[in-house]
């Protein structure tokens, strides 16, 4: 059966967006089925889904949520459902002349879902769109790797020390 990861967007002026898409082009197979779904109009329920979630998303103000991504985000805060048994990465788009505030639209997700009791795999990766690289370049060089971190965790019963270590 194909691994299901669902790709959450969070974006102000689309980037995010594009680099989930690119993602999706690339590396949906018969192996892997990637939904990418902005998270416009969502609500705690959308983990109750099967599979693994990707939360692809940039920062603004002065390091909040993206718009699209404030409704979902307040409701995981205000319903506080338990989330034991969700797998997520985050791939976080910022910018790093915003001191301070680097990428916190990823990293409040981050702390929400892992407060939850979500299991991340893998670490945050966080895209500096200073930095002179193409998120959508750093992120189909990163999703292989990300891949198999999901892939040892899924496939590792709950509690044993593969699925342990691997999603710290
Ligand atoms: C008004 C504004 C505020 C921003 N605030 C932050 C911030 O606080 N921290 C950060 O890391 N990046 C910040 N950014 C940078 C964006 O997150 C970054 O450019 C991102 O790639 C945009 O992705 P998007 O098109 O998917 O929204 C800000 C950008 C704008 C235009």
């Amino acid at each position: 059966m194909a691994l299901e990861i669902s790709i959450l967007v969070g974006t102000m002026t689309g980037t995010a967006r594009m680099v989930a898409q690119e993602l999706e082009l690339a590396f949906a197979d018969d192996d892997v089925a990637i939904k990418v779904i902005l998270m416009d109009g969502l609500d705690y329920r959308i983990f109750s889904q099967p599979g693994v979630f990707l939360i692809c998303t940039s920062t603004y103000g002065q390091g909040d949520v993206p718009d699209n991504a404030k409704a979902l985000y307040a409701d995981l805060l205000a319903r506080r459902p338990d989330l034991s048994s969700v797998r997520y990465g985050v791939f976080a788009l910022g910018d790093r002349t915003h001191v301070g505030t680097f990428c916190f639209g990823g990293k409040r997700f981050d702390e929400a879902l892992s407060a939850l009791g979500a299991r991340r795999c893998g670490s945050v990766l966080e895209h500096n769109a200073s930095g002179g690289t193409l998120p959508e370049d750093v992120a189909l060089e990163w999703f292989p790797g990300w891949l198999e971190i999901v892939r040892a965790v899924t496939a590792a019963p709950a509690g044993s020390s593969a699925a342990t270590l691997v999603s710290r």
